[in-house]
């Protein structure tokens, strides 16, 4: 095989497990927003701040979910396992309060914003030049995340019931689903 022909397919690789394991995590991201607001609909102080993460999550996810086209890589075989997780996440969380809502992003972010990190190394390792557009954007969308898990701190998510517990459970559970999605 041809060098070039080595490094195209070694970064086809990369890409297929970035964008799939991204294009999982917003879709859960999405999902756990809606059933968030779902279950805080009728609260004047969170509905328009649970309304305002969503929609930067559906721009996350329209993004990985061209990427994907683009890059000719494939969605993850559980992509409705990831549907249904984050639903029922945001739907309980939700119906728990808005404390234990905002305990819920404030886990899900800061795990999402470490992975990203840990991508944009990558990415920046293999070749900049060849990643600049991937990284401009995974850094924007870290950056939102970033926003996000703020907005959870700012909120009283640390005086959630159980907080410790709550953001463990919730971020070891994202942490499991990095590494499968990644795979599949
Ligand atoms: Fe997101
Ligand atoms: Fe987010």
């Amino acid at each position: 095989m041809t060098s070039a022909r080595y490094i195209a397919r070694k970064r086809h690789a990369i890409y297929d497990a970035m964008l799939r394991v991204n294009h999982s995590g917003e879709l859960a991201a999405d999902r756990i927003y809606f059933g968030q607001l779902y279950s805080l609909r009728n609260d004047p102080k969170y509905e328009p701040m649970v309304q305002e993460m969503w929609n930067q999550e559906k721009r996350h996810l329209e993004y990985f979910s061209k990427q994907i086209l683009l890059k000719r890589t494939s969605k993850s075989m559980l992509t409705p396992v990831w549907d249904i997780a984050g639903t029922v996440l945001g739907v309980m969380t939700g119906s728990l309060g808005s404390r234990v809502a905002m305990a819920c992003t404030v886990a899900v972010e800061d795990t999402i914003c470490k992975h990203y990190d840990s991508q944009i190394r990558q990415l920046i390792a293999d070749d900049t030049d060849e990643h600049k557009e991937l990284i401009e954007n995974i850094s924007k969308i870290r950056d939102d995340e970033q926003d996000h898990h703020d907005t959870g701190i700012e909120n009283e998510a640390e005086n959630a019931f159980a907080y410790k517990l709550v953001t463990s459970v919730i971020a070891n559970g994202c942490k499991i689903a990095i590494q499968i999605a990644q795979k599949i």
